[in-house]
C-alpha cells in the first residue's frame, strides 16, 4: 500500500516557483542527516525564484529549469529526479500544471499544498474568494497530486478562522503560518507509512460492508479512516481494519481512531480518553504519536 516507510532516510525534492516559505519550512523539518528524510533537491521553473536562493543558502542543490513548455520541463525534471534518486516530490507554490506523463509514475509519491479547505476553492485568488463567499473558516490542504487541478486525495488539512475585518493579505499570512506546520507534518505521516491514497480493490482488502462505508465518505473524511487503517497495519492488526471502520473492533479500533485524530491535531479530550485504553493499545498509540511529533 504505497512505498513508505522505506527503512532508510527518504530523499525529498521540492518544486517551487516563487518566494518559497513552505520550502523553507520543509528544509527546516528535513535537514541533511535527518533519519526520516532530507530535502536533497530544489527545482524551479522560474530562475528568479527566491526559493532557489533559499535552497542555496542551506547548501541544498538548486536547479533552475526555465519554462520552455511543459514537455521540455517535465522531461528534464523527470531525468533529474531519477539521477538524484528522489523518493518523494513536494510541490510548494509550484504554479504549473503537470501532465499525466509526470503525475502517473509519481502517483502516491507526489504531494501539493493548497491554501484552502479542498474540495472548496481550488485554483487561484483563493483568499479573495473565501472572503467574498463569507466563509467563517478556511485552512490548507496537503493532497496527493492526480491529473486534475487541486483534485487528488486529501492527506491532511488544517483550519484557521476567518475574522471580521480580514483582508486577503491578512488571511494569506494566517494560512501560510498554518501551512508551515501542516506540510512537514503531512510529509512525516507519509514517510512513516501512516498515510496513503485510497488503494484499489477496497472490497478485497476491507470486506464489502466497510468498503461501501468508505466509498460513502466525503473527500475530507477519508484521510482519518485511512490513518486508522494504516495504524492497525503498523500495529500488526490489519485484520481489524474493516471492522474498525464499522466501529466493531473494540479497544483497538477506538485506539486507532483516537490516535488518527491526534496525528492530525492535538486535542486534550481525546488524549485523556486515549490514556484510559488498555495498556497494549495505549502503548502503541503513544508510540505512534511520539514518532510523528518528534522533531526529527
Ligand atoms: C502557499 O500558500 C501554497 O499553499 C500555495 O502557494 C503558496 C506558496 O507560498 N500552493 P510559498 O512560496 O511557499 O511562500
Amino acid at each position: 500500500m504505497g512505498p513508505f516507510p522505506l527503512g532508510r532516510p527518504a530523499r525529498l525534492a521540492v518544486l517551487a516557483s516563487g518566494r518559497g516559505t513552505n520550502l523553507e519550512a520543509l528544509m527546516e523539518a528535513f535537514p541533511p542527516g535527518n533519519p526520516l528524510g532530507e530535502v536533497v533537491l530544489v527545482v524551479s521553473d522560474n530562475p528568479e525564484a527566491l526559493a532557489l536562493e533559499r535552497a542555496k543558502r542551506r547548501g541544498v542543490e538548486a536547479v533552475a529549469l526555465p519554462w520552455r513548455g511543459r514537455r521540455a520541463f517535465e522531461g528534464e525534471a523527470l531525468d533529474l529526479l531519477e539521477a538524484r534518486r528522489v523518493d518523494l516530490v513536494l510541490l510548494a507554490g509550484f504554479l504549473r500544471l503537470l501532465s499525466p506523463r509526470f503525475v502517473e509514475p509519481w502517483y502516491g509519491r507526489l504531494l501539493n499544498i493548497h491554501p484552502s479547505l479542498l474540495p472548496d476553492f481550488p485554483g487561484l485568488r483563493v483568499h479573495q474568494r473565501v472572503l467574498e463567499a463569507g466563509e467563517k473558516e478556511t485552512g490548507s490542504t496537503v493532497h496527493f497530486v492526480d491529473q486534475g487541478m487541486d483534485t487528488g486525495p486529501i492527506l491532511l488539512q488544517g483550519r484557521v478562522p476567518v475574522l471580521p475585518g480580514d483582508t486577503p493579505e491578512v488571511l494569506e499570512a494566517r494560512v501560510l503560518r498554518l501551512e508551515h506546520r501542516l506540510y512537514p507534518r503531512a510529509v512525516r505521516l507519509l514517510l512513516l507509512g501512516l498515510a496513503f491514497p485510497p488503494p484499489e480493490g477496497l472490497e478485497g482488502l476491507l470486506g464489502e460492508e466497510a468498503a461501501r462505508l468508505f466509498r460513502g465518505l466525503s473527500p475530507r473524511e477519508r484521510p482519518l479512516y485511512l490513518r486508522v487503517w494504516a495504524l492497525l497495519r503498523a500495529w500488526g492488526r490489519e485484520d481489524l481494519a474493516g471492522p474498525a471502520l464499522l466501529g466493531r473492533a473494540g479497544a483497538w479500533g477506538r485506539g486507532a481512531f483516537l490516535t488518527a485524530h491526534l496525528l492530525a491535531e492535538d486535542h486534550p479530550a481525546l488524549r485523556a480518553e486515549l490514556l484510559e485504553l488498555p495498556g497494549e493499545v495505549r502503548a502503541r498509540a503513544l508510540a505512534a504519536l511520539a514518532l510523528v511529533e518528534s522533531p526529527s
